[in-house]
């Protein structure tokens, strides 16, 4: 084999992204540079934040280059190296992007991290054992702090940060309850990764009725949210917070395609004297290490079993990135691509 088919940012979506913004290419192998390594990308993460990067607008980071390779988390093996640290047939994850191989100037420190499949598999390093376990231990760790017999509540529950919040705040003795969409990511929420109660917000289509919902699940308030949907979801959490909650506001991905979401009633952030707090995983690299020491654990152990949803093949990336936008996925986003 040697062309690599890989999928490019073709045009940027003016509100909901379809699959004419992505072009499918197929290019031949460039020969490696002395310090590159080419990595066989057997997994590929599709994450939320790629939508925020198709758009042309301000935000944290730039946006993704139009007819460049979309970028995104990946895990494969090298399978050519001109660089001194790395080997045939090491494992790697990396920012390989939508593509069956990439070329990697291994040099520059956090380009590669060369990682173990033994007891951890290989695809968990792009879920819980990666960027998203990582943020979901930071938003609860370091934003919520929570106490044992504190009540912390996650939306997006099922999802890849979501479950790991879940399962991290079960492990400080906290009362965990989740939102999420539909009665089988509820099940698995509660019975698979031992949350206390799921609110199925597909069941409660507004925020007095979610609130209603969570008074019920939640008696003794909320002292603790990790948010990743926005909307009604947040609006009813206020509604329920107890004096000096603090919401870890990590996602909002009701709001991603461009819908509007106003803050119903802010004046319960003064009211609840509560602590309001946004983060973006890449700037605390500090805390990478123990976030992923303690998930290792978890997961190697088997007291963390990560649900996944694959997609094969480079071809259906796209495909699957639109119905994670949707809430199709099922646990963490990934393409195998061998
Ligand atoms: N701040 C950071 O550094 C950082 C890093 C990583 C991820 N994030 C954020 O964390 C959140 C979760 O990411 P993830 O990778 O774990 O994704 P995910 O939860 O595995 O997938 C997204 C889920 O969002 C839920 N959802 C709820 N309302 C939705 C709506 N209106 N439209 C679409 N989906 C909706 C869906 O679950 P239900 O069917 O259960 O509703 C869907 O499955 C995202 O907001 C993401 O942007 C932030």
């Amino acid at each position: 084999m040697t062309t690599n088919t890989r999928i490019v940012l073709a045009a940027r979506p003016q509100g909901q992204a379809g699959l004419e913004h992505f072009r499918l290419e197929t290019v031949p192998f460039e020969p490696l540079q002395d310090g590159q390594v080419r990595v066989r990308h057997h997994y590929l993460s599709l994450d939320p934040y790629m939508r925020g990067r198709m758009n042309e607008g301000k935000s944290y980071a730039a946006p993704q280059p139009l007819d460049e390779v979309m970028i995104g988390g990946t895990a494969g093996e090298v399978i050519e190296s001109r660089h001194p640290r790395y080997s045939l047939g090491d494992w790697v994850v990396g920012m390989g992007g939508w593509q069956q191989y990439s070329v990697v100037d291994a040099n520059p420190v956090g380009a590669l991290h060369r990682v173990d499949p033994t007891h951890v598999p290989l695809s968990h390093y792009l879920g819980a054992v990666g960027m998203p376990g990582v943020t979901a231990w930071y938003g609860l760790v370091r934003i919520i702090d929570p106490k044992p017999g504190q009540t912390v509540t996650v939306s997006a529950a099922s999802g890849a940060v979501g479950s790991a919040v879940g399962v991290l705040a079960k492990a400080r003795g906290c009362r965990v309850v989740g939102i999420a969409g539909g009665p089988d990511k509820c099940a698995y929420v509660r019975e698979q990764l031992g949350f206390d109660d799921c609110i199925d917000h597909r069941l409660h289509p507004d925020h007095l009725a979610l609130a209603k919902a969570l008074k019920a699940a939640c008696p003794q308030g909320i002292d603790g949210h990790f948010e990743n949907v926005g909307g009604a979801v947040l609006d009813a959490v206020l509604l329920r917070s107890n004096a000096f909650a603090r919401i870890a506001i990590c996602g909002m991905i009701a709001g991603y395609e461009g819908q509007p979401l106003p803050l119903l009633n802010p004046a319960l952030i003064l009211i609840n004297r509560l602590r309001v707090q946004g983060f973006i995983v890449s700037e605390q690299m500090q805390d990478w290490p123990p976030a992923l020491a303690e998930l290792g654990q978890l997961v190697g152990s088997g007291r963390f079993r990560p649900r996944e949803t694959i997609a094969q093949g480079i071809e259906s990336a796209p495909t699957a990135f639109l119905g994670l936008l949707k809430g199709q996925n099922f646990g963490k986003q990934l393409v195998r691509l061998v």
